[in-house]
């Protein structure tokens, strides 16, 4: 028989045996060890043991002969193995004695552990009580805020990014700045100024993810624990939780017909978040005379107004008015918008528009969380807005979505009278429906039975006391006749 470097004699083997080798063969054949070459198998067993004990400071190892024929693989494999690991500081080849594990694994001292318990600051125990903020990965019926991507000039934005990755390709690659891609942020403030009276230039913008990114920004840079922050009554979950993840106090501001109500008697706020074009979740519009009471107290106590301008862009029954930020002459607004209802979520792209005095605070806070957003897609999303194809996109946008909610609200109001009663909105990508007290759950959960998801209303209301019941059915994902199938679903419910 040939020898290739193989004991075969194992009787002598057992007599001259330094270890067990049963406990190296076991490592070996772990199911959990399949290392992508024999030789890290060799060098990841021989380190389970020397870390798991069964190999203590001083023991002698096999030869790497006698470890060969243990384990069944060739000499050169477990020599080389022995090499590694000798680098390693595993074990000490002393000449003419063999090898010796030569490193000390101390025991590891019990775990001071209590039993349930996460291991999270008191910021990180806040943030998840707020249980986050998530938005819906798939159109489906009526999942609310979706733009419809079956309408999205997908052939054209291939074109924009191949152009872009030709003209600018090396430049796009490198890190960029954290304010964001200049001609996106000049692109932005021409938008804005043009379609919203915004009044800035692309020094005011800055570039961010998305609106959740630019509000845990402003909760992070100008709120401290305890502030004061009025929120709209129901409100956007996604700025509450930002604010409570601060340590923000919130007080909630009630909603009539012309939007949020300010009152004396409140506290007064370091912060008030405002959705005033179109008011989530109910679509109401803020009236001049509020917003301009508003400002005021903004000027005179210094607080800040957010104007999270989210869906201005699908206004459907006249024209908008103007935003905030326009009648600001006092540096208090700043202003959101985004796209991911008017191009795509995914694009992760948003903006905020500040201040002059802040923006260095806010790029600098930037820098510590993501650095900025991809080059890339800014690039084309600035190609995408000069050459005219958003504003163009937009305007076929808001007549689609204006059918769908034309015929969203006939279809509730002819088919669900018996439960369900809309509130009309000018605007907006959703319906606020409101049902009779006490029903929301139950009328929930059948529609989950028939397949549609309604969001519900009331977990948008802080104060129990205010609570209304009601579902928010997004519209704008779905074609006239996917809105009419799943009314026709809801309208196999009954009312308790
Ligand atoms: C009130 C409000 N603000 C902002 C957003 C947009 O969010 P983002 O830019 O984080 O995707 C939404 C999305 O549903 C919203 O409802």
């Amino acid at each position: 028989m040939p020898d290739f470097g193989l004991i075969t004699d194992t009787h002598l083997i057992s007599m001259i045996r330094p270890i067990m080798p049963q406990v190296l063969l076991t490592l070996f054949q772990q199911p959990g060890n399949a290392a992508a070459t024999l030789r890290e198998r060799v060098c990841s067993t021989l380190r389970s043991a020397i870390h798991s004990g069964a190999l203590s400071a001083g023991q002698r190892l096999p030869s790497s002969r006698l470890l060969a024929a243990d384990l069944q693989v060739s000499r050169v494999t477990t020599e080389a193995a022995y090499a590694q690991l000798e680098t390693e500081g595993y074990p000490q080849r002393r000449v003419g004695q063999g090898t010796f594990v030569a490193i000390r694994i101390n025991k590891p001292a019990a775990v001071r552990k209590v039993a349930g318990q996460l291991r999270l600051s008191q910021r990180g125990k806040t943030i998840l009580q707020t249980s986050g903020c998530r938005d819906p990965q798939q159109p489906l019926p009526f999942a609310a805020g979706s733009p419809d991507l079956r309408a999205f000039p997908l052939k054209l934005w291939k074109q924009l990014t191949a152009q872009q990755l030709r003209v600018n390709g090396e430049k796009l690659l490198r890190y960029g700045d954290p304010q964001g891609y200049l001609p996106l942020r000049e692109a932005i403030a021409g938008y804005v100024g043009q379609t919203r009276g915004v009044n800035c230039d692309a020094q005011q913008v800055i570039v961010l993810t998305s609106s959740q990114q630019a509000l845990q920004l402003i909760a992070t840079l100008l709120l401290d624990q305890g502030d004061r922050v009025w929120m709209e009554e129901p409100g956007y979950l996604g700025a509450r939780n930002a604010f409570t993840s601060a340590g923000a106090k919130l007080t909630p501001v009630n909603i009539d017909e012309a939007g949020l109500r300010p009152d004396s008697s409140l506290p007064v706020p370091r912060l008030v978040y405002l959705t005033p074009a179109h008011h989530y979740p109910t679509g109401v519009a803020l009236s001049l005379e509020r917003r301009l009471a508003l400002l005021e107290m903004a000027r005179r106590e210094q607080s800040w107004i957010i104007e999270d301008d989210y869906d201005s862009e699908f206004h459907y029954d006249g024209q908008p008015m103007p935003a905030m930020q326009s009648q600001d002459r006092h540096g208090n607004v700043l202003y959101l918008g985004t796209f991911s209802k008017t191009l795509f979520p995914s694009l992760r792209l948003a903006y905020l528009i500040v201040p002059p005095e802040l923006v260095s605070a806010f790029s600098t806070a930037r820098t510590l969380y993501d650095g900025h957003s991809a080059q890339l897609m800014q690039a084309v999303t600035a190609e995408f807005i000069q050459q005219g194809h958003f504003a163009a996109h937009i305007r076929y946008m808001r007549q689609l979505y204006r059918s769908r909610r034309d015929w969203l609200l006939t279809q509730v109001e002819q088919r669900l009278p018996a439960f369900a009663t809309a509130q009309p909105a000018n605007g907006g990508l959703q319906l606020a429906v409101w049902l009779p007290h006490g029903q929301e759950a139950n009328l929930t959960r059948q529609a989950q039975q028939l397949g549609v998801i309604t969001p519900g209303l009331s977990a948008l209301f802080m104060t129990p006391q205010a609570r209304r019941d009601g579902w928010l059915l997004g519209f704008s994902a779905l074609t006239p006749g996917e809105i009419s199938a799943a009314v026709e679903r809801l309208s196999k419910i009954v009312r308790d």
